[in-house]
């Protein structure tokens, strides 16, 4: 699978503008923390993409992921940084995070929970790791839009280095009941002439708006903060818009 190669994970994803990115979660915690922020940790953090901007801007940065290549890899590329960003293996269904944080953070719609019972124990996680008044920030974790839309299949052409990457998400709702859907990913990699195509297929429950608002405000552990579209605070979600990039962000009670 590809995230067991994360240079080609990094290169599928090398379209994104990670310092804009940074500045708005700072920005974030700027407005929103009821606390100030020291340690920052990141879920599902697969290369830590964020992580040297985060600590540049004077964050202490913890990731962590269920993937040990990714972990080494992140722990290797980032190993010059000071402080030293530290990681931990563990699922985000349930864990004990052994580094409590002032923010934490899930990036990507890299939320993988499939019941609302993993929901629920996600939830009671991260509660029990952030410290009161902290934010818990989720970019593009909401199903804003319709799955089932074409637009779904996308293809991505990038390059990075001597590497190019085409990337195709097809997407179909499974079990309408328990709102899973199947999201098959193929990658094909040009690493310098040499060819590799990996297939991916995640099944994962959707998280639809009233349903996460309702979630939070039933959490005694959670408020709801707010929510935006694309990175851009000027641009709050409400009645009628249709975001593509939702982000999302509750503070800890
Ligand atoms: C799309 S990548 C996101 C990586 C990174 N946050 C970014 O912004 O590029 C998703 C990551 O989620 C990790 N992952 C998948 N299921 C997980 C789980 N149950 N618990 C923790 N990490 C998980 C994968 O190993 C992978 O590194």
């Amino acid at each position: 699978m590809i995230y067991d190669y994360p240079k080609y994970y990094e290169a599928a994803f090398s379209f994104r503008d990670i310092a804009a990115e940074t500045a708005f979660i700072a920005h974030a915690i700027d407005r929103y923390s009821a606390v100030p922020v020291e340690r920052v940790l990141e879920i599902a953090c697969g290369p830590a993409p964020h992580a040297g901007e985060l600590i540049r801007r004077g964050y202490a940065y913890t990731g962590m992921d269920i993937n040990s290549t990714m972990l080494e890899y992140a722990g290797i590329a980032w190993k010059h940084l000071k402080p030293e960003p530290t990681f931990f293996k563990a699922n985000m269904v349930r864990f004990d995070s052994r580094f409590k944080a002032d923010f934490v953070f899930v990036m990507l719609g890299s939320l993988y929970l499939n019941s609302i019972e993993e929901m629920q124990s996600h939830f009671d996680s991260v509660a029990s790791a952030l410290t009161p008044g902290g934010l818990y920030f989720l970019d593009c974790c909401i199903q804003f839009s319709d799955m089932m839309v074409p637009v779904h299949s996308n293809r991505v052409v990038t390059g990075d280095r001597d590497i190019s990457i085409q990337s195709a998400f097809d997407i179909r709702l499974i079990d309408p009941a328990r709102q899973i859907y199947e999201e098959i990913w193929r990658v094909d990699v040009d690493d310098n002439g040499k060819h590799h195509t990996f297939e991916m297929v995640e099944h994962n429950k959707a998280i639809y708006p009233q349903e996460f608002l309702l979630f939070i405000n039933q959490h005694p552990a959670f408020d709801f903060v707010g929510w935006w579209e694309d990175w851009d605070f000027n641009r709050p979600i409400t009645v009628g818009c249709n975001p593509t990039r939702p982000l999302a962000l509750i503070r800890r009670v």
